[in-house]
């Protein structure tokens, strides 16, 4: 400014002004051209405007802030996405409007908690994330677990429903022998999680696929009979099918076996869902017995809360790529802005445009960056994890990325995005909770939860907590518990619980 000051007042300054100004161009246009040798492979990234501003660090971090604004959700947002959520869970457990609902609210056929004196020994399947694990549970004073986690090729997440289930009942077969279980006829609690119409404890219809699963065949099929089908067409395993669940039931049983407040099961994890215990002249849709307790657990599918629209006014450009870009278009767009499968692409997508308009990294991208999925969710959690004035784990991250000389400003400009997509998500799923905690409206409810998002991240635990709190009716009380393996100890639990429920009719 000073120059420029000094110039207007002397035409020769000005001149003189005038020539560097030029050469300053011609330099950063030779720049632009050799960058790549000196900063490996960085390029512009398509699309990105010509002009780079130049910009003081304090204007480009205010300038990072005003594009990350519209991740930003005010109080009055999230109040319209708890009356929205609100309405839609009405919508689901209402007979006739059930049909076209988007949150589907599935009646388990689960009426009981556990009441911590479950015991017996049972196998249980859980699949659901990128894994499937085969578990041995003993259920007693303590809950003891064995269990062997097998990977799911992505072929098989899209090939045929047969091939699914075959490798299914061949990891059972292998877990089953290796274990020297043959002999013994136990009972095996399947946790399939994915939307499922329940037509009892041991008959589940997919509704439809979602995360990263799409086998044809399968649809409107109950798994349990593909399952067992499965298991005959090998003929070497001898297993008791005694319930399918849900992991959010799974959640919810594993976390309310020793604790007696608890009626929410949440996963933030791969994909996010909820279930919650539900009076039974509230739940219009259901057609199963009235006997005592009237109640029931409703695994909600709140995941797909947002596909008749309803959310748009909270959806970014951002989310539209992810929907657009995904296996199941148009599906699951609340679970799109929450889940693990999402959070790190849409963070990516933010720091590509981020690049683009010369904000971040001088404006030029790594190939890894440009490349869909590169930004893993766990890289947030882990950027998070650095002590607010240092980068260490951001800098790691950004040199696997292929970022060599990042600034601090660059850093901290990163680490605001990840602050912005991780605490959207939070709000969002604490929006959630306070929903089915005004409906449950007891006094002191614990919520069980699980998922690697929720397990990993550093602040996503007290980020809930503190939107909860402003969400809530007054005089409710509520926490968030970690619950140990739902997927497993749940499974047996419903298992034990079915078991006993049957031998008391
Ligand atoms: C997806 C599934 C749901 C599951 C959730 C968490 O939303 O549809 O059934 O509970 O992911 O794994």
């Amino acid at each position: 400014m000073e120059i420029v000051a000094a110039a207007d007042s002397d035409e020769r300054g000005l001149s003189l002004l005038k020539v560097v100004n030029v050469l300053q161009r011609v330099v950063v246009f030779i720049h632009s051209f050799t960058i790549d040798k000196f900063k490996g492979n960085l390029q512009r990234p398509s699309g990105a405007s010509q002009e780079m501003p130049h910009m003081g660090e304090d204007d480009i971090a205010a300038k990072v802030k005003d594009i990350c604004q519209e991740l930003v959700l005010n109080h009055e947002a999230i109040k319209e996405v708890c009356s929205c959520l609100q309405e839609e869970i009405n919508r689901g457990l209402g007979k006739d409007s059930n049909p076209e609902a988007t949150i589907k609210c599935f009646p388990t056929y689960v009426r009981e908690l556990p009441n911590g004196k479950e015991n017996g020994r049972f196998l249980a399947l859980d699949l659901g994330g990128t894994n499937f694990r085969v578990l041995l549970i003993e259920l007693g004073a303590k809950c003891t677990m064995d269990s062997r986690i097998y990977a799911v090729p992505q072929p098989i997440m899209v090939g045929p429903g047969d091939g699914l289930f075959d490798h299914i009942a061949e990891c059972l077969a292998s877990f089953i022998k290796e274990r020297d279980l043959g002999t013994e006829l136990l009972p095996l609690g399947f946790t399939f999680s994915f939307p499922c119409k329940q037509e009892g404890l041991t008959k589940a219809r997919l509704a439809c696929w979602t995360k990263g699963f799409k086998c044809p065949g399968v649809e409107g099929r109950d798994v349990v009979e593909l399952l067992k089908q499965a298991i005959a067409r090998r003929g070497d395993v001898r297993i008791k099918i005694c319930a399918v669940l849900n992991d959010t039931t799974g959640t919810l049983m594993s976390c309310a076996w020793k604790n007696h407040n608890c009626r929410i099961g949440l996963i933030v994890g791969t994909g996010t869902n909820a279930c919650y215990m539900e009076k039974l002249e509230k739940v219009e849709l259901w057609d199963g017995s009235t006997d005592e307790p009237p109640q029931v657990i409703i695994n909600t599918e709140w995941g797909a809360f947002g596909d008749n629209g309803c959310l748009d006014f909270v959806r970014t450009e951002y989310d539209n790529t992810i929907d657009r870009e995904s296996i199941n278009p148009g599906r699951q767009l609340y679970e799109k802005m929450i889940s693990g499968m999402y959070m790190g692409e849409i963070a990516r997508q933010v720091l590509v445009r981020l690049v683009s308009d010369g904000l971040l990294f001088g404006g030029y991208a790594s190939d890894i960056l440009l490349e869909k999925g590169s930004f893993f969710t766990k890289y947030i959690s882990e950027i998070e994890s650095d002590k607010p004035d240092d980068f260490n784990n951001c800098r790691a991250i950004l040199e696997e990325l292929g970022f060599n000389d990042a600034t601090d400003a660059d850093c901290a400009n990163v680490r605001h995005v990840c602050e912005c997509v991780s605490r959207r998500a939070a709000s969002l799923a604490a929006a959630g909770v306070a929903v089915l905690l005004n409906r449950i409206n007891e006094e002191s409810v614990t919520v069980a939860v699980d998922g690697s998002v929720y397990r990993f991240h550093p602040h996503f635990h007290n980020l809930m907590v503190e939107q909860i709190s402003h969400l809530i009716k007054p005089g409710i009380k509520f926490d968030l518990m970690l619950s140990e393996d739902g997927s497993g100890r749940g499974a047996a639990l419903v298992a034990a619980v079915a078991s006993r429920s049957a031998s008391m009719r």
